[in-house]
């Protein structure tokens, strides 16, 4: 990490961990770093730490790096991501990164996904919704959902004022995620997929002993 380097930060726990080095290293090495938070929740963790400067995409349109969790890689290095609630900002923020890590527990280090995480999350416009459950469910087979919110009534409702399908693939099928990616982004009514194609340069996984593993 050099000088004056923007960071797109991503969403999730894990990120957290990353939030905390990245400030330990602009305090002991006196740097100045500005992050660019991905969602509500990486905003707030930015704002704790009163040396990490915090931007937008308004102001500075380019990363030098984005740092994300996911909750699946898969063996083309494919990520699954939104488990969290928040996907479609973070990949704004990834797609104006020069560098893309990620940084994951070792059970997301998957040859195929489904294997620890079974399901697509997917943004919609909220008055989209049910025709959008219907198509999916027409075109690609396996059970999508819409996600509820854990502490109050009704759908959980996104940074962006959206709704979330948790779409439960069929694990046992060999899908090209690619082409499943872009038809779902063909469907009207869809902001975004969690599926993230070939997008991150360097995935790491922790694991349970503390070692750190790499691809990419
Ligand atoms: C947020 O919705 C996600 O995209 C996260 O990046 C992903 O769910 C990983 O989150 P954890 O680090 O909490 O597992």
């Amino acid at each position: 990490m050099q000088d004056n380097q923007v960071v797109g930060i991503g969403s999730g726990s894990t990120i957290e961990y990353a939030i905390r080095r990245l400030n330990e290293r602009v305090i002991n090495e006196n740097l100045k770093t500005i992050c660019i938070p991905s969602s509500y929740q990486a905003l707030r963790s930015l704002q704790s730490f009163e040396s990490l400067q915090i931007s937008t995409l308004d102001r500075n349109p380019e990363a030098y790096v984005a740092i994300d969790g996911a909750d699946e890689v898969d063996g083309d290095m494919n990520l699954i991501k939104g488990g969290g609630g928040c996907l479609t900002q973070e990949k704004i923020v990834i797609s104006c990164a020069k560098k893309v890590v990620i940084i994951a527990d070792y059970r997301k280090d998957v040859q195929k996904f489904g294997q620890s995480f079974n399901f697509i999350p997917i943004e919609v416009i909220p008055m989209a919704q049910r025709p959008v459950l219907e198509k999916i469910s027409k075109m690609f087979g396996g059970k999508p959902v819409l996600r509820e919110a854990k502490q109050k009534a009704g759908p959980l409702v996104t940074d962006n004022g959206n709704f979330i399908i948790d779409w439960f693939f069929d694990k046992d099928k060999d899908y090209d995620w690619n082409e499943v990616n872009i038809s779902l982004s063909l469907i009207p009514g869809i902001v975004e997929t969690g599926l993230f194609i070939q997008t991150a340069h360097k995935v790491f996984f922790g694991a349970a002993d503390g070692n750190v593993t790499s691809r990419g």
